[in-house]
């Protein structure tokens, strides 16, 4: 049995989730605009990876016997983007998504609920690997400094990312 607090959590969680998923979706145009199809493909990944992400509370919280109650999302505020700052803004944002998980599983502590407090787990390894693979490309995209051939290297590079069997559960 979930309490009413840790129920509000993952509830609002499952939120972040989606609109983590909007967020990358919209990315993956704006790449396409920039002509960056290994870019779109990088970001659509990420999107369903997202989505998979929101659905694992989804069925968390029903398994706990839980109620999902779904909220508005939030449109996704994108302008005049480089291929840097698209991947700045997918760091500062899988940031705040770390944050998020870390405040979860506190207040997973101080509501004695072990289950979810286990659960969440994942979710804290999940996000390590998130923020590294963004600051990677990021670290890569300010080695080459905008030149062209460079990120015709990274847009290959990132054409190559396939969907991993363990972002599919
Ligand atoms: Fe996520
Ligand atoms: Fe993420």
């Amino acid at each position: 049995m979930l309490s009413e607090k840790i129920q509000a959590a993952l509830n609002a969680q499952i939120n972040e989730e989606m609109e983590s998923a909007l967020f990358y979706l919209q990315m993956a145009a704006v790449s396409d605009r920039l002509g960056l199809p290994g870019f779109v493909n990088w970001f659509k990944m990420q999107y369903t990876e997202e989505l998979s992400h929101a659905d694992r509370f989804f069925n968390y919280v029903l398994e706990r016997n839980g109620e999902v109650t779904l909220q508005a999302i939030e449109k996704p505020e994108l302008q005049d983007e480089t291929p840097l700052s698209l991947f700045e803004k997918a760091l500062a944002h899988e940031n705040h998504i770390s944050k998020c998980i870390f405040s979860l599983k506190d207040l997973a502590k101080t509501e004695s609920d072990h289950a979810t407090d286990v659960f969440l787990e994942w979710f804290v390894n999940e996000q390590v690997e998130e923020e590294a693979a963004a600051q990677g490309v990021i670290d890569q995209l300010r080695l080459v400094d905008g030149s062209p051939n460079g990120l015709f290297m990274i847009d290959r590079e990132l054409a190559a990312r396939k969907p991993e069997s363990s972002e599919a559960a």
